[in-house]
Protein backbone atom coordinates (compact mmCIF):
# COMPACT_ATOMS: atom_id res chain seq x y z
CA UNK A 1 0.00 0.00 0.00
CA UNK A 2 1.56 3.84 -0.53
CA UNK A 3 2.10 5.73 2.07
CA UNK A 4 -0.64 8.32 0.64
CA UNK A 5 -2.71 5.43 0.71
CA UNK A 6 -2.13 4.79 4.66
CA UNK A 7 -2.52 8.25 5.46
CA UNK A 8 -5.91 8.57 4.01
CA UNK A 9 -6.99 6.01 5.51
CA UNK A 10 -6.04 7.20 8.99
CA UNK A 11 -8.14 10.70 8.45
CA UNK A 12 -11.35 11.65 9.62
CA UNK A 13 -12.55 14.64 9.60
CA UNK A 14 -15.94 16.09 10.95
CA UNK A 15 -17.40 18.59 12.39
CA UNK A 16 -20.01 18.83 15.18
CA UNK A 17 -23.00 20.61 14.95
CA UNK A 18 -25.80 21.65 17.88
CA UNK A 19 -27.82 24.34 18.71
CA UNK A 20 -25.94 26.37 21.56
CA UNK A 21 -25.71 24.74 24.90
CA UNK A 22 -26.30 21.13 23.84
CA UNK A 23 -23.10 20.83 24.67
CA UNK A 24 -20.79 21.07 21.51
CA UNK A 25 -18.08 22.40 23.07
CA UNK A 26 -17.89 19.89 26.27
CA UNK A 27 -17.84 17.32 23.55
CA UNK A 28 -15.06 18.65 21.96
CA UNK A 29 -13.25 18.65 25.10
CA UNK A 30 -13.70 14.93 26.01
CA UNK A 31 -12.87 14.03 22.41
CA UNK A 32 -9.67 15.36 22.88
CA UNK A 33 -9.39 14.19 26.60
CA UNK A 34 -9.61 10.88 24.87
CA UNK A 35 -6.85 11.62 21.79
CA UNK A 36 -4.32 12.90 25.14
CA UNK A 37 -4.21 16.23 23.48
CA UNK A 38 -5.30 18.13 26.08
CA UNK A 39 -4.49 17.10 29.89
CA UNK A 40 -7.34 18.41 31.38
CA UNK A 41 -11.07 19.74 31.49
CA UNK A 42 -11.72 23.20 30.19
CA UNK A 43 -8.65 23.70 27.98
CA UNK A 44 -10.82 24.53 24.81
CA UNK A 45 -12.37 27.49 25.09
CA UNK A 46 -15.85 28.26 23.88
CA UNK A 47 -16.26 30.68 21.10
CA UNK A 48 -19.61 31.30 21.48
CA UNK A 49 -21.02 34.86 22.36
CA UNK A 50 -22.58 34.88 25.39
CA UNK A 51 -25.95 35.97 25.75
CA UNK A 52 -26.75 39.90 25.88
CA UNK A 53 -23.25 40.52 24.70
CA UNK A 54 -24.27 41.39 20.93
CA UNK A 55 -22.85 44.65 21.04
CA UNK A 56 -19.79 44.10 23.28
CA UNK A 57 -17.22 44.15 20.42
CA UNK A 58 -14.83 43.04 23.01
CA UNK A 59 -16.73 40.20 23.46
CA UNK A 60 -16.49 40.11 19.17
CA UNK A 61 -13.15 40.62 18.98
CA UNK A 62 -12.39 37.50 22.03
CA UNK A 63 -14.59 35.27 20.04
CA UNK A 64 -12.72 36.01 17.15
CA UNK A 65 -9.72 35.04 18.32
CA UNK A 66 -10.33 31.99 19.52
CA UNK A 67 -12.63 30.80 16.51
CA UNK A 68 -8.89 31.34 15.17
CA UNK A 69 -7.78 29.11 17.76
CA UNK A 70 -10.78 26.57 17.47
CA UNK A 71 -11.01 26.37 13.33
CA UNK A 72 -9.58 23.16 13.25
CA UNK A 73 -8.61 21.08 16.33
CA UNK A 74 -6.65 17.57 15.55
CA UNK A 75 -5.76 14.85 17.61
CA UNK A 76 -4.28 11.38 17.28
CA UNK A 77 -6.52 8.11 18.77
CA UNK A 78 -6.61 4.18 18.18
CA UNK A 79 -3.92 4.80 14.89
CA UNK A 80 -6.09 7.41 13.54
CA UNK A 81 -6.06 11.35 12.45
CA UNK A 82 -8.75 12.87 13.78
CA UNK A 83 -9.99 16.82 12.64
CA UNK A 84 -12.20 18.37 14.31
CA UNK A 85 -13.68 21.47 12.39
CA UNK A 86 -15.30 23.94 14.51
CA UNK A 87 -18.41 25.36 13.75
CA UNK A 88 -19.94 28.58 15.20
CA UNK A 89 -23.32 27.65 17.19
CA UNK A 90 -24.67 31.53 16.95
CA UNK A 91 -27.47 32.24 14.16
CA UNK A 92 -25.89 34.87 12.83
CA UNK A 93 -22.29 33.07 11.79
CA UNK A 94 -24.40 30.16 10.39
CA UNK A 95 -23.19 30.63 6.64
CA UNK A 96 -19.79 30.26 8.07
CA UNK A 97 -20.69 26.72 9.63
CA UNK A 98 -22.92 25.98 6.11
CA UNK A 99 -19.12 26.62 4.45
CA UNK A 100 -17.62 24.52 6.71
CA UNK A 101 -19.55 21.53 5.97
CA UNK A 102 -18.29 21.38 2.59
CA UNK A 103 -14.93 20.82 4.62
CA UNK A 104 -15.96 17.61 6.25
CA UNK A 105 -16.33 14.26 5.70
CA UNK A 106 -19.21 13.57 8.28
CA UNK A 107 -20.89 15.12 11.44
CA UNK A 108 -22.04 14.39 14.78
CA UNK A 109 -25.38 16.19 15.66
CA UNK A 110 -25.64 16.96 19.52
CA UNK A 111 -28.98 16.89 21.18
CA UNK A 112 -29.99 17.95 24.44
CA UNK A 113 -32.10 15.29 26.08
CA UNK A 114 -34.40 17.81 28.10
CA UNK A 115 -34.88 20.61 25.08
CA UNK A 116 -34.87 17.88 22.08
CA UNK A 117 -34.71 19.39 18.46
CA UNK A 118 -33.87 22.92 18.55
CA UNK A 119 -34.18 25.47 15.81
CA UNK A 120 -30.40 25.64 14.97
CA UNK A 121 -29.63 22.18 14.70
CA UNK A 122 -32.90 21.96 12.65
CA UNK A 123 -31.10 24.18 10.24
CA UNK A 124 -27.91 22.82 9.67
CA UNK A 125 -28.67 19.19 9.93
CA UNK A 126 -31.27 20.11 7.05
CA UNK A 127 -27.79 21.24 5.22
CA UNK A 128 -25.95 17.76 5.91
CA UNK A 129 -29.17 15.83 4.46
CA UNK A 130 -28.69 18.02 1.42
CA UNK A 131 -25.14 16.55 0.93
CA UNK A 132 -25.99 13.57 1.97
CA UNK A 133 -22.91 14.25 4.46
CA UNK A 134 -22.71 11.03 7.02
CA UNK A 135 -24.43 11.66 10.22
CA UNK A 136 -23.97 10.69 14.10
CA UNK A 137 -26.41 11.66 17.02
CA UNK A 138 -25.03 12.15 20.45
CA UNK A 139 -27.97 12.90 22.39
CA UNK A 140 -26.54 14.47 25.78
CA UNK A 141 -26.85 15.39 29.33
CA UNK A 142 -28.20 12.14 30.67
CA UNK A 143 -27.67 12.71 33.71
CA UNK A 144 -30.46 15.59 34.02
CA UNK A 145 -34.05 15.06 33.83
CA UNK A 146 -35.10 14.71 30.34
CA UNK A 147 -37.25 13.36 27.17
CA UNK A 148 -37.93 9.78 27.08
CA UNK A 149 -35.72 7.97 25.08
CA UNK A 150 -37.69 6.71 22.03
CA UNK A 151 -40.00 10.18 22.19
CA UNK A 152 -36.91 11.25 21.25
CA UNK A 153 -35.77 8.91 18.59
CA UNK A 154 -39.48 9.94 17.05
CA UNK A 155 -38.47 13.66 17.14
CA UNK A 156 -35.01 13.32 15.50
CA UNK A 157 -36.90 11.46 13.32
CA UNK A 158 -39.75 13.57 12.38
CA UNK A 159 -37.97 17.14 13.11
CA UNK A 160 -35.04 16.50 11.28
CA UNK A 161 -35.91 13.87 8.47
CA UNK A 162 -33.68 11.07 9.70
CA UNK A 163 -33.70 7.50 9.69
CA UNK A 164 -32.23 6.51 12.82
CA UNK A 165 -30.88 3.48 14.94
CA UNK A 166 -30.21 3.75 18.44
CA UNK A 167 -26.85 1.63 18.87
CA UNK A 168 -26.72 2.40 22.47
CA UNK A 169 -29.70 2.99 24.89
CA UNK A 170 -30.01 4.77 28.32
CA UNK A 171 -31.12 3.01 31.45
CA UNK A 172 -32.89 5.43 33.55
CA UNK A 173 -32.60 9.24 33.71
CA UNK A 174 -31.29 12.46 35.50
CA UNK A 175 -31.29 10.86 39.16
CA UNK A 176 -32.23 7.51 38.06
CA UNK A 177 -29.90 7.09 35.46
CA UNK A 178 -27.47 4.30 36.03
CA UNK A 179 -25.95 4.33 32.50
CA UNK A 180 -25.98 2.94 29.03
CA UNK A 181 -26.55 -0.45 27.61
CA UNK A 182 -24.38 -0.17 24.28
CA UNK A 183 -25.88 -2.29 21.13
CA UNK A 184 -22.98 -1.72 19.10
CA UNK A 185 -20.62 -3.44 21.95
CA UNK A 186 -22.97 -5.14 23.76
CA UNK A 187 -21.99 -4.11 27.24
CA UNK A 188 -23.18 -2.07 30.03
CA UNK A 189 -21.44 1.32 31.38
CA UNK A 190 -22.18 2.37 34.62
CA UNK A 191 -22.60 5.47 35.18
CA UNK A 192 -20.91 6.62 38.63
CA UNK A 193 -21.39 10.37 39.01
CA UNK A 194 -18.99 11.18 41.27
CA UNK A 195 -16.16 9.92 39.10
CA UNK A 196 -16.74 12.55 37.50
CA UNK A 197 -13.71 13.13 34.62
CA UNK A 198 -13.06 9.26 35.06
CA UNK A 199 -14.65 6.71 32.55
CA UNK A 200 -17.19 4.63 34.81
CA UNK A 201 -16.64 0.91 34.97
CA UNK A 202 -18.01 -1.37 31.67
CA UNK A 203 -18.99 -4.58 32.38
CA UNK A 204 -19.82 -6.75 29.51
CA UNK A 205 -22.26 -9.39 28.72
CA UNK A 206 -22.87 -12.01 25.93
CA UNK A 207 -26.40 -12.10 26.73
CA UNK A 208 -29.08 -9.86 27.39
CA UNK A 209 -30.68 -12.27 29.53
CA UNK A 210 -27.75 -13.07 32.04
CA UNK A 211 -29.29 -12.75 35.25
CA UNK A 212 -25.74 -10.67 36.00
CA UNK A 213 -27.54 -7.90 34.81
CA UNK A 214 -30.83 -7.99 37.54
CA UNK A 215 -27.74 -7.64 40.46
CA UNK A 216 -25.89 -4.82 39.21
CA UNK A 217 -28.69 -2.73 37.84
CA UNK A 218 -31.57 -3.87 39.79
CA UNK A 219 -34.17 -6.14 38.33
CA UNK A 220 -37.27 -3.83 37.31
CA UNK A 221 -34.73 -1.75 35.31
CA UNK A 222 -33.26 -4.95 34.20
CA UNK A 223 -36.76 -5.92 32.67
CA UNK A 224 -37.29 -2.99 31.14
CA UNK A 225 -34.01 -2.63 29.80
CA UNK A 226 -34.29 -6.25 27.93
CA UNK A 227 -38.14 -4.83 26.70
CA UNK A 228 -36.63 -1.72 25.59
CA UNK A 229 -34.20 -3.85 22.97
CA UNK A 230 -36.75 -5.93 21.90
CA UNK A 231 -38.29 -2.71 20.82
CA UNK A 232 -35.46 -1.45 18.95
CA UNK A 233 -34.92 -4.54 17.78
CA UNK A 234 -38.47 -4.64 16.42
CA UNK A 235 -38.94 -0.90 14.78
CA UNK A 236 -35.64 0.34 14.18
CA UNK A 237 -33.57 -0.76 10.91
CA UNK A 238 -30.36 -2.83 11.69
CA UNK A 239 -27.27 -0.45 11.18
CA UNK A 240 -25.44 -0.98 7.81
CA UNK A 241 -22.81 0.78 7.22
CA UNK A 242 -23.77 2.04 3.67
CA UNK A 243 -26.95 3.36 4.07
CA UNK A 244 -24.88 5.29 6.87
CA UNK A 245 -22.40 5.89 4.56
CA UNK A 246 -25.03 7.73 2.08
CA UNK A 247 -26.42 9.91 4.28
CA UNK A 248 -29.53 7.18 4.39
CA UNK A 249 -29.25 5.72 8.17
CA UNK A 250 -28.27 8.00 11.35
CA UNK A 251 -26.90 5.89 14.11
CA UNK A 252 -27.63 7.55 17.73
CA UNK A 253 -25.87 7.41 21.05
CA UNK A 254 -26.78 8.28 24.42
CA UNK A 255 -24.56 10.05 27.41
CA UNK A 256 -23.32 12.97 29.18
CA UNK A 257 -20.26 15.00 27.60
CA UNK A 258 -19.79 16.43 31.13
CA UNK A 259 -19.44 13.64 33.01
CA UNK A 260 -17.33 12.04 30.17
CA UNK A 261 -20.11 9.37 29.82
CA UNK A 262 -20.80 7.41 26.64
CA UNK A 263 -18.07 9.65 24.63
CA UNK A 264 -15.49 6.61 24.35
CA UNK A 265 -18.32 4.57 23.56
CA UNK A 266 -19.21 7.31 20.24
CA UNK A 267 -15.64 7.77 20.00
CA UNK A 268 -14.99 4.08 18.96
CA UNK A 269 -17.76 3.65 16.94
CA UNK A 270 -16.99 7.11 15.00
CA UNK A 271 -13.39 5.64 14.30
CA UNK A 272 -14.74 2.30 13.07
CA UNK A 273 -17.66 3.94 10.93
CA UNK A 274 -17.46 7.41 10.04
CA UNK A 275 -15.58 7.99 6.23
CA UNK A 276 -11.93 8.41 5.54
CA UNK A 277 -11.68 11.14 3.35
CA UNK A 278 -14.31 11.45 -0.03
CA UNK A 279 -13.42 12.04 -3.00
CA UNK A 280 -15.33 15.93 -4.39
CA UNK A 281 -16.73 16.58 -7.50
CA UNK A 282 -15.14 19.04 -9.66
CA UNK A 283 -16.39 21.05 -12.64
CA UNK A 284 -14.63 18.98 -15.00
CA UNK A 285 -14.09 15.64 -12.79
CA UNK A 286 -14.68 13.60 -9.83
CA UNK A 287 -11.30 14.07 -7.55
CA UNK A 288 -10.01 11.25 -5.67
CA UNK A 289 -8.05 11.28 -2.78
CA UNK A 290 -5.28 9.08 -4.06
CA UNK A 291 -4.87 10.62 -6.71
CA UNK A 292 -1.10 12.06 -6.85
CA UNK A 293 -1.21 15.33 -7.50
CA UNK A 294 -2.40 17.87 -4.92
CA UNK A 295 -5.97 19.57 -5.03
CA UNK A 296 -7.64 21.48 -2.59
CA UNK A 297 -10.30 23.82 -1.83
CA UNK A 298 -10.59 27.00 0.81
CA UNK A 299 -13.34 27.01 2.67
CA UNK A 300 -12.16 29.61 5.19
CA UNK A 301 -10.50 32.96 5.74
CA UNK A 302 -9.96 34.22 8.84
CA UNK A 303 -8.26 38.19 8.76
CA UNK A 304 -5.37 38.92 11.34
CA UNK A 305 -6.75 39.97 14.87
CA UNK A 306 -3.62 42.58 14.50
CA UNK A 307 -4.19 45.24 12.65
CA UNK A 308 -0.90 46.04 11.67
CA UNK A 309 -0.48 42.86 10.30
CA UNK A 310 -2.99 42.64 7.49
CA UNK A 311 -2.78 39.26 6.58
CA UNK A 312 -4.87 36.39 6.43
CA UNK A 313 -5.22 33.03 6.88
CA UNK A 314 -7.00 30.77 4.67
CA UNK A 315 -8.05 27.42 5.27
CA UNK A 316 -7.55 24.57 2.52
CA UNK A 317 -9.20 20.99 3.08
CA UNK A 318 -7.06 19.01 1.13
CA UNK A 319 -8.84 16.72 -1.63
CA UNK A 320 -6.43 14.66 -2.84
CA UNK A 321 -2.41 14.17 -3.29
CA UNK A 322 0.26 15.42 -0.90
CA UNK A 323 0.52 19.08 -0.34
CA UNK A 324 3.94 20.60 0.42
CA UNK A 325 5.58 23.15 1.37
CA UNK A 326 7.69 25.88 -0.86
CA UNK A 327 6.01 23.71 -3.84
CA UNK A 328 4.25 25.67 -7.10
CA UNK A 329 0.74 25.32 -6.75
CA UNK A 330 -1.45 26.75 -9.12
CA UNK A 331 -4.77 29.36 -7.84
CA UNK A 332 -7.26 28.09 -10.70
CA UNK A 333 -9.68 31.07 -10.51
CA UNK A 334 -6.47 34.10 -11.37
CA UNK A 335 -4.78 31.71 -13.03
CA UNK A 336 -1.86 32.67 -11.11
CA UNK A 337 1.19 30.23 -9.51
CA UNK A 338 2.05 30.39 -5.74
CA UNK A 339 4.43 28.84 -3.37
CA UNK A 340 3.70 28.44 0.42
CA UNK A 341 6.24 28.82 2.67
CA UNK A 342 5.06 28.97 5.97
CA UNK A 343 1.81 26.53 5.80
CA UNK A 344 0.21 25.77 9.22
CA UNK A 345 -0.85 22.46 10.93
CA UNK A 346 -3.07 22.35 13.70
CA UNK A 347 -3.42 20.85 16.44
CA UNK A 348 -5.72 21.03 19.46
CA UNK A 349 -3.62 23.77 21.38
CA UNK A 350 -0.92 24.85 18.95
CA UNK A 351 -0.36 25.72 15.29
CA UNK A 352 2.74 24.77 13.13
CA UNK A 353 4.43 25.47 10.15
CA UNK A 354 4.33 21.76 8.08
CA UNK A 355 6.38 20.31 5.10
CA UNK A 356 3.73 17.90 4.19
CA UNK A 357 -0.50 17.80 4.41
CA UNK A 358 -2.57 14.80 2.96
CA UNK A 359 -6.44 14.78 1.79
CA UNK A 360 -8.22 15.42 5.07
CA UNK A 361 -5.99 17.73 6.64
CA UNK A 362 -6.61 21.53 6.45
CA UNK A 363 -3.58 23.75 6.03
CA UNK A 364 -3.69 27.51 7.20
CA UNK A 365 -2.19 29.45 4.29
CA UNK A 366 -0.80 33.03 4.93
CA UNK A 367 -2.68 35.40 2.53
CA UNK A 368 -2.69 38.96 1.74
CA UNK A 369 -5.79 38.92 -0.26
CA UNK A 370 -5.54 36.91 -3.23
CA UNK A 371 -8.28 34.14 -1.85
CA UNK A 372 -11.60 34.13 -1.92
CA UNK A 373 -13.77 31.66 -0.20
CA UNK A 374 -14.30 28.81 -2.60
CA UNK A 375 -11.10 29.30 -4.19
CA UNK A 376 -9.33 25.99 -5.81
CA UNK A 377 -5.82 25.04 -5.62
CA UNK A 378 -4.09 22.41 -7.59
CA UNK A 379 -0.62 21.21 -8.77
CA UNK A 380 -1.50 22.87 -12.36
CA UNK A 381 -4.51 21.20 -13.18
CA UNK A 382 -7.29 23.86 -14.44
CA UNK A 383 -10.81 22.13 -12.14
CA UNK A 384 -12.40 24.34 -9.68
CA UNK A 385 -14.27 22.32 -7.17
CA UNK A 386 -17.73 23.08 -6.92
CA UNK A 387 -19.91 23.08 -3.26
CA UNK A 388 -19.51 26.63 -1.54
CA UNK A 389 -22.79 27.95 -2.60
CA UNK A 390 -23.84 31.36 -0.52
CA UNK A 391 -27.30 31.20 0.72
CA UNK A 392 -30.24 33.93 0.36
CA UNK A 393 -29.13 36.60 3.78
CA UNK A 394 -31.88 37.32 5.68
CA UNK A 395 -31.22 40.96 6.24
CA UNK A 396 -30.15 43.77 3.56
CA UNK A 397 -29.32 46.95 4.45
CA UNK A 398 -28.17 49.71 1.72
CA UNK A 399 -23.96 50.74 2.74
CA UNK A 400 -22.65 54.45 2.33
CA UNK A 401 -19.40 55.71 2.75
CA UNK A 402 -19.52 58.48 5.44
CA UNK A 403 -16.02 59.81 5.29
CA UNK A 404 -15.53 60.58 1.45
CA UNK A 405 -11.95 60.97 2.04
CA UNK A 406 -11.35 57.19 2.27
CA UNK A 407 -13.82 56.11 -0.38
CA UNK A 408 -10.81 53.72 -1.31
CA UNK A 409 -10.19 52.21 1.82
CA UNK A 410 -13.82 51.32 2.35
CA UNK A 411 -14.22 49.54 -1.14
CA UNK A 412 -11.23 47.78 0.10
CA UNK A 413 -12.42 46.61 3.38
CA UNK A 414 -15.64 45.69 2.18
CA UNK A 415 -14.10 43.61 -0.79
CA UNK A 416 -11.90 41.54 1.77
CA UNK A 417 -14.55 41.46 4.02
CA UNK A 418 -16.68 40.01 1.92
CA UNK A 419 -14.16 37.65 0.44
CA UNK A 420 -13.37 36.35 4.14
CA UNK A 421 -17.44 35.49 3.85
CA UNK A 422 -18.40 37.93 6.22
CA UNK A 423 -21.49 38.65 4.54
CA UNK A 424 -22.42 39.58 1.00
CA UNK A 425 -22.42 42.67 -1.39
CA UNK A 426 -25.10 42.98 -4.22
CA UNK A 427 -24.89 46.09 -6.69
CA UNK A 428 -27.95 47.60 -7.91
CA UNK A 429 -27.72 47.21 -11.66
CA UNK A 430 -29.90 50.61 -12.09
CA UNK A 431 -27.59 52.45 -10.37
CA UNK A 432 -24.46 51.14 -8.60
CA UNK A 433 -25.69 51.25 -5.07
CA UNK A 434 -24.16 48.90 -2.69
CA UNK A 435 -26.12 46.47 -0.37
CA UNK A 436 -25.03 44.14 2.23
CA UNK A 437 -26.94 41.34 2.82
CA UNK A 438 -26.41 39.14 6.01
CA UNK A 439 -28.04 36.35 8.02
CA UNK A 440 -27.81 38.33 11.25
CA UNK A 441 -28.13 41.82 12.22
CA UNK A 442 -24.89 41.45 14.59
CA UNK A 443 -22.76 41.25 11.63
CA UNK A 444 -23.39 45.12 10.31
CA UNK A 445 -21.67 45.85 13.89
CA UNK A 446 -18.70 43.69 12.95
CA UNK A 447 -18.51 45.10 9.56
CA UNK A 448 -18.81 48.58 10.39
CA UNK A 449 -16.24 47.95 13.78
CA UNK A 450 -13.71 46.29 11.63
CA UNK A 451 -13.94 48.89 8.74
CA UNK A 452 -13.23 51.45 11.20
CA UNK A 453 -10.37 49.30 12.66
CA UNK A 454 -8.59 47.77 10.39
CA UNK A 455 -9.30 49.93 7.22
CA UNK A 456 -9.43 53.50 8.50
CA UNK A 457 -12.85 53.46 7.00
CA UNK A 458 -16.27 55.02 7.87
CA UNK A 459 -19.69 53.38 7.10
CA UNK A 460 -23.75 54.21 7.59
CA UNK A 461 -26.18 52.07 6.59
CA UNK A 462 -29.66 52.48 5.26
CA UNK A 463 -32.73 50.30 6.16
CA UNK A 464 -34.18 47.97 3.26
CA UNK A 465 -37.02 45.98 3.81
CA UNK A 466 -36.06 42.74 2.01
CA UNK A 467 -36.82 39.30 2.13
CA UNK A 468 -34.78 37.29 0.34
CA UNK A 469 -31.85 37.48 -2.43
CA UNK A 470 -32.57 35.36 -5.29
CA UNK A 471 -30.37 34.04 -7.76
CA UNK A 472 -31.58 34.31 -11.11
CA UNK A 473 -31.54 31.37 -13.79
CA UNK A 474 -32.62 31.98 -17.27
CA UNK A 475 -31.73 32.37 -20.71
CA UNK A 476 -30.79 35.98 -21.09
CA UNK A 477 -31.93 36.40 -24.61
CA UNK A 478 -35.14 35.32 -24.14
CA UNK A 479 -38.31 37.86 -24.50
CA UNK A 480 -39.67 36.64 -20.80
CA UNK A 481 -36.51 37.78 -19.59
CA UNK A 482 -36.33 40.52 -21.00
CA UNK A 483 -39.86 41.36 -19.99
CA UNK A 484 -38.45 40.29 -16.20
CA UNK A 485 -35.43 42.35 -16.28
CA UNK A 486 -37.88 45.68 -17.65
CA UNK A 487 -40.62 45.17 -14.87
CA UNK A 488 -38.20 44.23 -12.14
CA UNK A 489 -35.02 46.39 -12.92
CA UNK A 490 -35.48 48.48 -9.75
CA UNK A 491 -34.74 44.99 -7.75
CA UNK A 492 -31.97 43.69 -10.09
CA UNK A 493 -28.75 42.95 -8.50
CA UNK A 494 -25.04 41.43 -9.34
CA UNK A 495 -23.86 39.22 -6.43
CA UNK A 496 -19.52 39.61 -5.82
CA UNK A 497 -19.31 37.14 -8.62
CA UNK A 498 -21.30 39.17 -11.01
CA UNK A 499 -24.24 36.66 -11.28
CA UNK A 500 -27.34 38.37 -11.40
CA UNK A 501 -29.62 38.08 -8.13
CA UNK A 502 -33.48 39.06 -7.88
CA UNK A 503 -33.98 41.19 -4.07
CA UNK A 504 -37.11 40.44 -3.72
CA UNK A 505 -39.79 42.60 -0.99
CA UNK A 506 -42.01 39.37 0.34
CA UNK A 507 -42.87 35.79 -0.35
CA UNK A 508 -45.65 36.74 -2.15
CA UNK A 509 -43.35 38.84 -4.90
CA UNK A 510 -41.65 35.56 -5.37
CA UNK A 511 -44.31 33.52 -5.67
CA UNK A 512 -45.87 36.16 -8.27
CA UNK A 513 -42.88 36.24 -10.12
CA UNK A 514 -42.22 32.78 -10.59
CA UNK A 515 -46.22 32.30 -11.52
CA UNK A 516 -45.45 35.20 -14.52
CA UNK A 517 -42.06 34.04 -15.86
CA UNK A 518 -41.64 30.50 -15.33
CA UNK A 519 -38.40 30.19 -17.44
CA UNK A 520 -36.58 32.55 -15.09
CA UNK A 521 -35.72 30.58 -12.32
CA UNK A 522 -35.31 31.71 -9.01
CA UNK A 523 -32.79 29.90 -6.40
CA UNK A 524 -32.36 31.13 -2.65
CA UNK A 525 -28.90 29.36 -2.87
CA UNK A 526 -26.15 30.68 -5.61
CA UNK A 527 -25.58 27.11 -6.65
CA UNK A 528 -27.74 25.34 -9.04
CA UNK A 529 -27.19 22.54 -11.33
P1 LIG B 1 -22.20 24.48 23.26
O1 LIG B 1 -20.74 24.46 22.94
O2 LIG B 1 -23.00 23.51 22.47
O3 LIG B 1 -22.81 25.82 23.26
O4 LIG B 1 -22.38 23.93 24.76
P2 LIG B 1 -21.33 23.77 25.93
O5 LIG B 1 -20.46 22.60 25.71
O6 LIG B 1 -20.70 25.08 26.24
O7 LIG B 1 -22.34 23.36 27.10
C1 LIG B 1 -23.41 24.19 27.50
C2 LIG B 1 -23.69 23.97 28.97
O8 LIG B 1 -24.15 22.61 29.16
C3 LIG B 1 -22.46 24.11 29.86
O9 LIG B 1 -22.90 24.63 31.10
C4 LIG B 1 -21.99 22.70 30.04
O10 LIG B 1 -21.25 22.53 31.23
C5 LIG B 1 -23.31 21.96 30.12
N1 LIG B 1 -23.22 20.54 29.75
C6 LIG B 1 -22.59 19.97 28.69
N2 LIG B 1 -22.71 18.63 28.72
C7 LIG B 1 -23.45 18.33 29.81
C8 LIG B 1 -23.91 17.10 30.38
O11 LIG B 1 -23.68 16.02 29.91
N3 LIG B 1 -24.66 17.21 31.52
C9 LIG B 1 -24.95 18.40 32.11
N4 LIG B 1 -25.68 18.38 33.23
N5 LIG B 1 -24.52 19.58 31.60
C10 LIG B 1 -23.77 19.55 30.46
P3 LIG B 1 -22.87 26.18 31.44
O12 LIG B 1 -23.34 26.28 32.85
O13 LIG B 1 -23.58 26.97 30.39
O14 LIG B 1 -21.39 26.53 31.25
P4 LIG B 1 -20.17 26.27 32.20
O15 LIG B 1 -20.16 27.43 33.09
O16 LIG B 1 -20.44 24.96 32.90
O17 LIG B 1 -19.03 26.18 31.26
Amino acid sequence: MSDLIKEIQKRKTFGIISHPDAGKTTLTEKLLLFGGAIQEAGAVKSNKIKKGATSDFMEIERQRGISVATSVLAFEYRDHKINILDTPGHKDFAEDTYRTLTAVDSVIVVIDVAKGVEEQTEKLVKVCRMRNIPMLVFINKLDREGKDAFDLLDEVEQKLGLRVVPLSIPIGMGSDFQGIYNIWENNIQLFLEEKKQKVGETIKFDNINDPSIDEVIGEKAAQNLRDELELVQSVYPEFSREDYMNGDLQPVFFGSALNNFGVRELLDAFIEIAPMPQPKESDTRLVKPEESNFTGFIFKIHANMDPKHRDRLAFVKIVSGTFKRNENYLLVREGKKMKFSSPNAFFADKKEIVDESFPGDIVGLHDTGSFRIGDTLTGGEKLSFKGIPSFSPEHFRYINNSDPLKAKQLAKGVDQLMDEGVAQLFTLEMNGRKIIGTVGALQYEVIQYRLEHEYGAKCTYEPLSMHKACWVEADERSEEFKEFARLKQRFLARDKYNQLVFLADSSFTIHMTQEKFPNVKLHFISEFE
